[in-house]
């Protein structure tokens, strides 16, 4: 009797533990397949990806995960610019400002996903040669596009010259897409948008699909759709190699975009891009970024992308870019902070006083894999000081990362401790954000330094720890 209860006993744990043991095997990380450079989670309805032991970083290469990251999609990206075509941003300024860091990450995602789909084959790729208006009609007539066309699709790419509009129109979901170089004094309707077009006669890169979606808010749309296409101008007005639907051209010219705005708006005297907008904290009165300011992290994902450009063409010019993008990380403190005024941290948010910091912890490691990247192109001795350096500073500082109530979760920033707020508390984004960083550097500096290279290790299994267990916090 009593025998068969404590069968039955132990039949039940049985049972439980294997429920217990699918559940963890279930929520935790999984790998797609053996090949593949990423683990996927999935967990709050995203799917996040992290780095398997199959990733190895290059310079050269694509960017972490960042061939995933759909940065126009986001809603803090107000339009795509008039001018050149890549992100105008309306954090902190509702209006819209050219934010380097978000520039970056757009031409990082482009640059990576061009990398990762090499060998994906393009089948419905559709070219104009010529469009223009015609002789005694102000408009051509419509040229149609054959197949129904899938709006996640619809790339399009031109040149185009002033004084016109090119007008494409979605049958079933009855929308008119203006692109135009010329005054248009129609009245506007909610079906019809018009982008206005500056600095032409130009080539043109633009995502019909985001154009539609920042300009007409919460719209039901057809996912795919017939479309038409016109010219309306002067007589000498014309739009030439119009191409829909080649993703790899709109993401090779998407990287470029960026490293034209990069190029164009560096301040060659201290290197930055700086950003002038007011950053505003909920309750925080008694801390102030510097103004305009510097971000580290700014400067060194800039780095990491002009190091791939510099990687394709060899211009002495872009290699002079790319030192003046880091000269702020190691020749002056304006990008810098000082933890317990002894080590060195590279701040995405500078603060008025070097002696104060709020030490975000991916902004920096986004940093330091910049100067990373520019030094394995350009390998200066004082780099070499300065990836030290911050190796020191992690070796001493990664601790105070670690959430003191929720065990081996991360935490955002040092605020709590230098400036007393609220403890930060990651969100599970940016724990990811935490891991994926650690885990590159980890690999990085397997060759060069390897206590460094386990700390890294450490600090990544303890945050893996932690999604396993815990998969709501905010
Ligand atoms: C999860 O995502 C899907 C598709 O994006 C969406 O329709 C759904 O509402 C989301 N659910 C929650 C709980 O956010
Ligand atoms: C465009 O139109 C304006 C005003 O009609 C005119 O002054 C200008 O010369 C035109 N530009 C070209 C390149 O045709
Ligand atoms: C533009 O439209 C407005 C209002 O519809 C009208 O008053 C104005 O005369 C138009 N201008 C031109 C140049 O057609
Ligand atoms: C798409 O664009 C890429 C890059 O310019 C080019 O190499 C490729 O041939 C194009 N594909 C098609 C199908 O036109
Ligand atoms: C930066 O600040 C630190 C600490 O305040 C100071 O020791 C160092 O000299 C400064 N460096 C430069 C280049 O100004
Ligand atoms: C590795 O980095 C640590 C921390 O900066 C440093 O103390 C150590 O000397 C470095 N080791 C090597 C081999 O460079
Ligand atoms: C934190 O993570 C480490 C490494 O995975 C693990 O050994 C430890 O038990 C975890 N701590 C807690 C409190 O869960």
């Amino acid at each position: 009797m009593r025998c068969r209860v404590r069968r039955l006993i132990f039949f039940l744990l049985a049972i439980v533990s294997l429920v217990i043991l699918y559940q963890l095997i279930g929520k935790g990380p999984q790998t797609i397949n053996d090949q593949s450079p990423f683990i996927i989670i999935h967990a709050k309805n995203h799917t996040y990806r992290i780095l398997s032991s199959n990733f190895k970083y290059n310079s050269r290469e694509s960017y972490l995960n960042f061939a995933y990251f759909n940065v126009e999609q986001r809603s803090r990206v107000l339009h795509i610019d008039y001018f050149y075509d890549i992100p105008v941003s309306s954090q902190w300024q509702l209006n819209g400002h050219l934010y380097p860091i978000q520039i970056a990450q757009f031409g990082l995602s482009h640059w990576s996903r061009l990398k990762l789909n090499t060998k994906i084959k393009q089948n419905h790729v559709y070219r104009f040669e010529r469009i223009k208006p015609n002789k005694d009609n102000y408009c051509s007539s419509w040229n149609m596009i054959k197949n129904r066309i899938d709006l996640s699709n619809t790339f399009i790419h031109f040149a185009i010259s002033s004084n016109c509009s090119l007008h494409i129109q979605f049958l079933d979901n009855d929308i008119e897409l203006i692109y135009s170089t010329r005054k248009i004094n129609d009245s506007k309707t909610s079906r019809k948008i018009i982008i206005p077009l500056t600095g032409f006669p130009r080539q043109v890169n633009r995502y019909m699909k985001i154009d539609i979606r920042k300009s007409i808010d919460n719209l039901f749309l057809s996912k795919s759709d017939f479309i038409k296409i016109r010219i309306c101008g002067e007589p000498n007005s014309f739009v030439n190699e119009l191409i829909v639907g080649n993703q790899t051209l709109y993401n090779q010219q998407a990287f470029y975009s960026v490293t034209r705005w990069l190029l164009h708006s560096q301040d060659l005297k201290t290197g930055c891009w700086f950003i002038h907008v007011k950053r505003t904290y909920g309750n925080h009165h008694q801390y102030r970024i510097r103004v305009p300011w510097c971000s580290a992290m700014a400067q060194g994902q800039a780095a990491s992308l002009l190091v791939r450009l510099y990687s394709l063409t060899n211009d002495i010019q872009h290699l002079s870019a790319v030192r003046r993008a880091i000269q702020p990380l190691w020749s002056s403190n304006i990008t810098r902070a000082y933890f317990n005024n002894r080590y060195l941290w590279l701040e995405e948010y500078p603060l008025e006083s070097p002696a104060e910091g709020l030490f975000v912890l991916n902004g920096c490691l986004y940093a330091l894999l910049g100067v990373i990247d520019v030094h394995t192109i350009d390998p200066q001795s004082y780099l070499l000081e300065l990836i030290n350096e911050m190796a020191n500073s992690l070796h001493h500082m990664l601790p105070y990362y670690i959430h003191p109530k929720v065990s081996n979760w991360s935490l955002y920033d040092l605020s709590h401790i230098t400036l007393q707020s609220k403890r930060n508390s990651a969100t599970y984004s940016y724990h990811l954000v935490h891991i994926i960083l650690l885990q590159c550097l980890s690999q990085i500096f397997r060759e060069t330094n390897f206590s460094t290279s386990q700390l890294f290790d450490s600090y990544v299994q303890r945050f893996l720890s932690a999604i396993s267990s815990k998969t709501n916090i905010d």
